[in-house]
């Protein structure tokens, strides 16, 4: 079976990707097309997915293309997909009774209070590991059934079933309404807001609580077993599907952290920090996420602390596209190297409120220090650091949290490219900042899940032997000089409360 290939489907928040890995875990093709972002209003973000699902499709076959591979070459497929985005469809038909409502959505602002009545934010966190806030699924799947003519009606009467991506795109591979199989992983379940942290099950009393009927949701199984085959009139008939991670979790598991205290840190739209925690479930004091980090079939599930940041690289995207700052976001690295330093801006883009450690749905985003000094540079300089600074506030909630002073810090994504923003992050954060040969440590690690589970691959040995550093950067920076620009940023990010009206 080595002679083959596994495929990973990475659906994430920008675009579809389909990635064809070998057996040594190197990439031989690749597909991707991005889809694009509505935004109906102020704070509303949401997906098409129909074009979400032709899109995977389109980039399936062009990766396949490319090598001239087909289905007979294809081992196992992989799926993994940016969390907590979610869908509502009809099960007959296959037609969504509403866009996906993306991650970074704030509308569900007002029924996220609500339900923290008396108690706030932290109701549900013992049983989910989540404080109540808009970026979880079950508010969503409650504002599509309370918005959209005619919803609530279909769910009671047993006709809509909801998903996250990889459900959607899952269900629609293996059969769409003619049987498609409406499963989740654990990983996925573990950011509803709906999942049992302990049992892995879903809990009927909040599901209650957000008026969600139980049979709108999916069959939650572990993160490496075969959930289907593709179907018979699709590109890949017959085809185990095997793996299924979100995303954060699946770049966890690429990147080889396996065992306790291991760390790593992906710098794509947002950026998430995920430290493996072992069998334990570790609650946090300090505004970080307890979540389900993978479960390799029958063994224990393996849980995680998260911290969660809404926006880095789409930062530097909305210099791009909002304010045309430059045509393509790498440029952004020139723009800063003009300058020697941020010139006294602090840009905190608090767009869809703060997430990790602040969890403020009243948050917007501000530009702070400016004088007639600042300029276009300065600006450029001040959105990289901000993900840098970030980086930090979630780092030392970590550390807080598990008791782990981190050595180093496994980094990948887009963003890891920037040489100026991994050289500012390992200042800020005085450790090493290390990234792995490959960075597609999302795709791998979804790929990885899908080749365990039919014994493509033996297991999580193979991961460690395929890892290998690329590049490597240490502080360098004067450690006041770093504490002072932090604390400047803190100063910064209290400008940003009370906004939601
Ligand atoms: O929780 C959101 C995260 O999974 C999104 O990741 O890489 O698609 O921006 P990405």
């Amino acid at each position: 079976m080595s002679d083959k290939y596994v495929l990973a489907i990475d659906q994430g928040t920008t675009s579809s990707r389909a990635i064809i890995f070998d057996h040594k875990g190197t990439i031989v093709a690749t597909g991707q097309k991005e889809h694009e972002q509505i935004f109906p209003r102020a704070g509303w973000v949401e997906h098409n997915p129909k074009e979400i699902w032709d899109n995977v499709r389109a980039v399936v076959a062009d990766a396949l293309a490319k090598v001239s591979l087909n289905h007979n070459d294809i081992a196992a497929v992989g799926i993994t997909n940016q969390r907590e985005t979610t869908v509502v469809w009809d099960k007959n038909t296959g037609e969504p009774v509403y866009n996906a409502i993306v991650w970074q959505d704030t509308r569900t602002g007002k029924i996220v209070e609500e339900l923290g009545g008396e108690i706030g934010q932290d109701r549900y966190k013992e049983r989910v590991g989540l404080p109540l806030a808009t970026y979880f699924c079950g508010p969503k799947v409650k504002w599509i059934l309370d918005n959209v003519e005619g919803a609530r009606a279909k769910a009671d009467s047993g006709d809509l079933i909801m998903g996250t991506m990889d459900t959607w795109v899952l269900w629609n591979m293996t059969g769409g309404s003619d049987g498609g199989i409406h499963v989740t992983d654990v990983t996925n379940a573990s950011r509803t807001m709906l999942m049992d942290l302990k049992t892995l099950d879903w809990d009927p009393e909040i599901a209650a609580d957000m008026t969600i009927p139980m049979s709108m949701l999916p069959e939650i199984k572990s993160s490496a077993e075969v959930y289907g085959v593709g179907r018979q009139q699709g590109m890949l008939p017959d085809v185990p599907i095997a793996g299924i991670l979100g995303d954060q979790q699946a770049a966890t598991f690429g990147q080889a952290c396996f065992e306790s205290g291991m760390a790593k840190n992906t710098y794509g739209t947002g950026n998430f920090m995920l430290m493996n925690t072992g069998e334990e479930i570790v609650p946090s004091k300090n505004g970080l996420l307890t979540t389900v980090c993978y479960k390799i079939g029958d063994k224990p599930a393996i849980y995680a602390l998260e911290g969660s940041i809404a926006v880095t690289g789409s930062l530097v995207q909305w210099l791009r596209d909002n304010l045309q700052m430059f045509d393509s976001a790498p440029e952004v690295e020139k723009l800063a190297a003009t300058v020697e330093d941020n010139g006294g801006a602090y840009f905190v883009p608090a767009f869809s409120g703060l997430f990790a450690p602040y969890w403020r749905a009243d948050a917007r985003g501000a530009l702070v220090g400016l004088t007639r000094y600042v300029n276009r540079g300065h600006i450029a300089r001040a959105v990289l650091e901000a993900t840098a600074y970030q980086t930090r506030e979630v780092l030392e909630a970590m550390e807080a949290d598990s008791g782990v002073k981190l050595a180093e810090l496994k980094v990948d994504g887009g963003m890891t490219a920037n040489d100026t923003l991994m050289q500012f992050q390992a200042d800020e954060l005085n450790v090493a900042v290390v990234r792995p040969v490959v960075a597609e440590t999302t795709a791998l690690g979804a790929a990885y899940a899908a080749g365990i589970a039919v014994g493509y691959w033996e297991g999580e040995q193979d991961v460690i032997d395929n890892w290998a550093e690329s590049k490597r950067w240490v502080p360098e920076m004067d450690r006041g000089e770093a504490d002072r620009l932090f604390r400047n940023w803190k100063k910064a990010v209290t400008r940003t409360f009370d906004w939601m009206d």
